[in-house]
């Protein structure tokens, strides 16, 4: 299925793998609608793709855990670029410690971010595919959403969510044909995966963003009548 002229929204595109995935999408012709609380990320990526791949590129600032920021995020890129065929909600952050240690706040804002950020949005996001019978949802969880380990309660427990969110929705909305899927990458090379300490190894054999990206791609790009319900991927380099 060709992803041509097609138009996506991608959470988190500043850096890693949305940004990845934006740079994959832009030389398959998608126009986007990038989104972060970085200005300056977003509008040297909005330079860099529409100069080289001729696409539209807009973007908006916001912080997804805000309700009403995701929400007029959204609204904004779809009047801009008027469509939209994929969401990614990639936007996400991760701290780790003992949960008795860990600062409440700290601990709430990762529940907020990854999961009540990507419910803002795909709330503000799933009319429009509603009323147009279609679209793909692409939700980045973790493997870290599928078992979980010492430190990691406050992430697991936001990653587990989106899994189920994803799930749920999936069957909410799939006879509309709208695709919802989950994927769960193990530790990505990013400054995410660097910020929280989280063991990279060899890092010449390290997954990269760019490797997220080609996986989102042909996820998308499977016949409209199947999609992808969860996918992992994970390093081959043994850490
Ligand atoms: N790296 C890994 O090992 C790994 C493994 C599995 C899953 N994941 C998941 O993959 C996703 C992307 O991670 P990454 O490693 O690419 O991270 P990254 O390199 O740190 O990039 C994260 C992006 O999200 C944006 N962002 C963070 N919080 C935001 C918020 N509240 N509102 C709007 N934008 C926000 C950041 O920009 P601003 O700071 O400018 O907002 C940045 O553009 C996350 O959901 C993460 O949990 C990562």
């Amino acid at each position: 299925m060709t992803l041509h002229n097609q138009t996506a929204i991608i959470t988190g595109a500043g850096k890693g793998i949305g940004k990845a995935t934006a740079i994959a999408l832009a030389k398959e012709g998608v126009n986007l609608g990038l989104v972060a609380r970085s200005r300056a990320d977003l509008e040297s990526l909005q330079q860099e793709l529409s100069s080289t791949y001729g696409i539209k590129v807009s973007i908006a600032t916001a912080d997804i855990s805000n309700r009403a920021e995701a929400g007029r995020a959204v609204e904004t890129l779809i009047k801009e670029l008027g469509a939209l065929d994929i969401l990614l909600n990639n936007a996400g952050t991760a701290q780790f410690g003992k949960l008795v240690e860990m600062d409440p706040d700290q601990w709430e804002q990762i529940i907020q971010t990854n999961l009540m950020g990507t419910y803002y949005v795909t709330r503000a996001a799933l009319p429009t595919m509603i009323s147009q019978n279609g679209g793909s949802i692409i939700n980045i969880a973790s493997t870290a959403g599928e078992r979980g380990f010492a430190t990691g309660s406050a992430y697991c427990a936001s990653k587990f969510a989106v899994i189920g969110m994803t799930e749920a929705l999936m069957q909410e909305v799939r006879k509309s044909n709208i695709r919802v899927t989950a994927l769960t990458p193990s530790t990505v090379n990013t400054e995410l995966a660097a910020k929280a300490g989280l063991p990279i190894g060899d890092e010449d054999r390290m997954m990269q963003a760019e490797d997220v990206a080609e996986l989102i791609l042909a996820a998308l790009k499977l016949p409209q009548r199947v999609f992808l319900k969860t996918a992992g991927i994970w390093t081959t380099n043994p850490q």
